[in-house]
């Protein structure tokens, strides 16, 4: 496998939103915004593919978003279930593995049953990869972490007088990908919504005003191209990373 070219982040991590809005707009309910936005999804798993990047990461269902009203909870995983159940013969197809991160234990059964089938279906290719964000916050990664990290440290496994950040990430649910490169949010909205909160500590950000049901896949070219254009200093000046660019 070839490495990503340098323009072309490789991984893209996407807050999809403004579904809701999007149905408003049209006097739909806001199920019709979620059903509108699975078809994006199939877009820009599409586009991602397309582009070369290597890791896709969606945020599809926080874990605030339980405290939404009941019936639209319900449509969600209904649709996450049907989306699973009709996607899993193309991301075979595209040789896509696909990956959670989040309390997945937390979903619905049939919903955690079309997982375990999607995953175990593509857990063989090794170029694509897809990762669901599902009941998925920071913070809740964090508390997680912190108690594996516990563990591992009573285990033996980890030695407290020698610990980094390297050895702590291992135990976040990112724990074996890479950090996203570029984080898009759709919708005008600029926040982050406990979404990868240290994980894109390097990340770029690209907010565009265009609700996810609208999304395009030139939308998401489009972002990638803004990503190409800026200079990722990690710390350092401008001038070391032109002097130097592989430092
Ligand atoms: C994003 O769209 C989908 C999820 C959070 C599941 P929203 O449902 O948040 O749409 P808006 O923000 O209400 O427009
Ligand atoms: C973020 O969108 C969560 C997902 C995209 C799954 P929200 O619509 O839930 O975020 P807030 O509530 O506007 O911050
Ligand atoms: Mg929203």
């Amino acid at each position: 496998m070839p490495d990503t070219p340098a323009h072309v982040p490789s991984h893209v991590a996407i807050i999809m939103d403004g579904n809701g809005r999007w149905a408003k707009l049209r006097g739909l309910p806001r199920i019709e915004g979620h059903r509108r936005g699975v078809e994006t999804v199939r877009n820009v798993i599409d586009a991602a593919k397309e582009l070369g990047v290597r890791y896709l990461t969606l945020y599809a269902f926080s874990v605030e978003n339980w405290k939404r009203p009941q019936d639209e909870v319900g449509a969600l995983m209904s649709l996450l279930e049907y989306f699973l159940k009709r996607e899993t013969a193309t991301l075979v197809k595209n040789k896509i593995r696909l990956r959670t991160i989040g309390r997945t234990q937390d979903l619905p059964e049939p919903v955690r049953r079309q997982l375990d089938a999607a995953i175990a279906a593509t857990a063989q290719f090794t170029e694509h990869t897809l990762v669901l964000a599902l009941n998925y916050g920071s913070r809740t990664e964090v508390v997680d972490a912190a108690r594996a990290y516990a563990a591992a440290v009573a285990a033996g496994t980890v030695n407290l007088n020698n610990d980094s950040w390297e050895t702590f990430a291992r135990h976040l649910y990112t724990g074996d990908l890479p950090d996203p490169d570029l984080v898009i949010r759709t919708s005008g909205e600029y926040r982050v919504s406990n979404f990868l909160l240290l994980q894109a500590a390097y990340a770029e950000f690209v907010f565009t005003p265009v609700l996810w049901p609208d999304f395009s896949k030139t939308d998401f070219a489009a972002a990638v191209e803004t990503y190409a254009k800026r200079e990722r200093r990690f710390g350092r000046t401008s001038e070391q990373l032109k002097s130097a660019p592989c430092l």
